[in-house]
């Protein structure tokens, strides 16, 4: 058997590297880890419990209750991820509006970073791993075998956007969508703890004009080169 690494896949919101990055852990037969979803489970359960306001957040509340929480991912054999907090499955509300809207002001919090970098060098104690994000090479696994750096132009991720939310039928505004995408790279790019930073030995994967499986192809050849070097 070939011997298991760990691999790093960050970069900017809506480049697509989550489904890359499950593809690939499928593929290897590796554990896959979302570790955005971790900041939303965060985020669901902070406003679950009354701290986050439209227009104030109990971070004292927030801090004072942190080491009682529980959060789960579990895989189901699809590959498919699965969040739970306290027992209750989140998956699908951690992806709704008031989470995604509230969620970068949660992952800004020093205290809540490291709490979730912690569980997430746990999980990823015995290799085998492939998890996504914005600061895994750099702050949570700075030892991967193979780190990888996804990006893609702005208007690009902003239709690719438009047309998933076009075909769910929803009634979008493109200039919309894009002033989203560029604020959100802002956002990461600019937060004072661990912002999105290229490692500087990441591989540069840029999706501009990649499709998916064109992505796949060329990801295994890193992780087999990472893997047999
Ligand atoms: O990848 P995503 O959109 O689900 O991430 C949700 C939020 O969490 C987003 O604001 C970026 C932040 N995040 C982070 O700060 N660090 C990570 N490792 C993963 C996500």
């Amino acid at each position: 058997m070939s011997r298991k690494i760990t691999i790093a896949i960050d970069g900017y919101s809506s480049t697509g590297k989550s489904t890359m990055a499950k593809a690939l852990a499928q593929h290897l037969g590796y554990l896959y880890v979302d570790s955005g979803a971790m900041y939303r489970a965060v985020t669901w359960w902070a406003m679950n419990n009354g701290w986050i306001q439209e227009h104030s957040i109990d971070i004292d509340q927030m801090l004072h209750h942190l080491p009682e929480l529980s959060i789960e991912l579990t895989t189901s054999s699809e590959g498919f991820m699965d969040v739970w907090v306290h027992g209750e499955k989140i998956t699908d509300a951690i992806r709704s509006m008031e989470v995604a809207q509230r969620v970068s002001q949660i992952a800004s919090i020093a205290e809540i970073r490291h709490f979730l970098v912690a569980k997430q060098q746990q999980m990823g104690l015995e290799k085998g791993v492939v998890m996504d994000g914005r600061d895994i090479g750099t702050v949570v696994f700075p030892q991967a075998e193979l780190k990888v750096f996804v990006q893609a132009d702005a208007q690009v991720r902003a239709k690719r956007r438009f047309d998933e939310l076009q075909a769910k039928g929803q009634i979008v505004d493109f200039q919309e969508i894009l002033a989203n995408v560029n604020d959100r790279d802002h956002q990461d790019t600019h937060r004072a703890v661990s912002p999105l930073v290229q490692a500087k030995d990441a591989r540069v994967l840029d999706n501009t004009q990649m499709g998916r499986a064109e992505q796949l192809t060329l990801l295994i050849n890193w992780a087999d080169q990472a893997i047999n070097p």
